[in-house]
């Protein structure tokens, strides 16, 4: 009998909710906390089990576990490919734009000077994105030169992946945008995040409030697009409404699903454990 695991480093609602799935559905899933593995990386084999739903939150802790359970043959959902190419925001904007997908005008710079031109050239107000990072997490807007130079200048005295300058045209859009969820070859939900009164940025973890959203056509597609440049694998695409449709700008690897479930009525962690069940054949 295939063993299926899922790795974590905290159990939040999602991590519950595929615990519930798993046994509603007869699975026996075992459970394994990151923080209290360890690996030896001369032997090439783990215990853990056949196929592995990576679950961790931490990005970096993600990364180089998924690589190291790989090189043991284990299948890892997501994969190593697909968490490198998702976890960071400008190997994704490559993709997406060597594949002719819809996505915000980008920019990438390594100084404040640099940045600065690059931002007259792109225009105000423009949006500054660390490469990697989630919840909207240090993503500033710049509305004019003066806000651009003040944040640069902070961003010298960090850590110097902050100081790689993605630098994005602020798309005008609604007071909202689109996160839909893509589990292997299907869209099975997506929701509105409409920001809360205190931040320009949607994400549900800054207060944007979730709402359900059709599934029409051009979403559909444009998120089976991304989905398919990034990998196969679970993901949330987030979009943008503009006059000229969609524009994707991110493909999220370890999605969150508290307030979709909610909004949409969508077993997102039932379909996650069938999705497991399929790769396991
Ligand atoms: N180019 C943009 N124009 C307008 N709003 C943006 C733009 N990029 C991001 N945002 C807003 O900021 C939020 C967070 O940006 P995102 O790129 O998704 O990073 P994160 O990984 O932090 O979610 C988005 O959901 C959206 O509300
Ligand atoms: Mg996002």
């Amino acid at each position: 009998m295939p063993k299926i695991a899922m790795v974590f480093d905290l159990i939040r609602w999602e991590e519950k909710a595929i615990i519930e799935a798993a046994k509603r559905k007869g699975v026996d899933l075992v459970l394994q906390d990151a923080r209290e593995m360890f690996m030896d990386l001369s032997k090439n084999s783990t215990e853990i089990g056949d196929l592995v739903l990576q679950r961790c939150v931490g990005y970096y802790r993600k990364y180089h576990l998924t690589a190291a359970l790989e090189q043991t043959g284990v299948t890892v959902i997501n994969g190593f490919e697909q968490t490198v190419r998702a976890g960071n925001k400008l190997l994704t904007s490559l993709l997406l734009s060597r594949a002719g997908i819809p996505t915000p005008r980008t920019m990438l710079a390594f100084t404040p000077e640099a940045a600065l031109k690059a931002l007259g050239e792109l225009g105000y107000p423009a949006v500054l994105k660390p490469t990697v990072g989630s919840w909207g997490r240090l993503i500033a807007l710049l509305k004019d030169e003066e806000s651009a130079e003040a944040v640069l200048e902070d961003r010298e005295f960090m850590f110097p992946a902050y100081q790689v300058y993605y630098l994005q045209e602020k798309v005008e859009r609604p007071p909202r945008d689109i996160r839909s969820f893509v589990i292997g070859d299907r869209v099975v939900a997506a929701i509105y995040r409409t920001s809360g009164p205190r931040d320009w940025r949607t994400n549900t973890a800054r207060g944007g409030k979730a709402e359900n959203c059709p599934i029409d056509k051009e979403l559909e597609e444009i998120s089976l697009r991304a989905a398919r440049v990034v990998g196969d694998g679970i993901y949330g695409i987030d979009c943008m409404e503009t006059p000229n449709g969609l524009v994707v700008h991110e493909v999220n690897n370890t999605i969150e699903f508290k307030n979709t479930v909610p909004a949409t009525g969508i077993d997102i962690p039932g379909l996650i454990v069938d999705y497991l069940l399929t790769a396991m054949r």
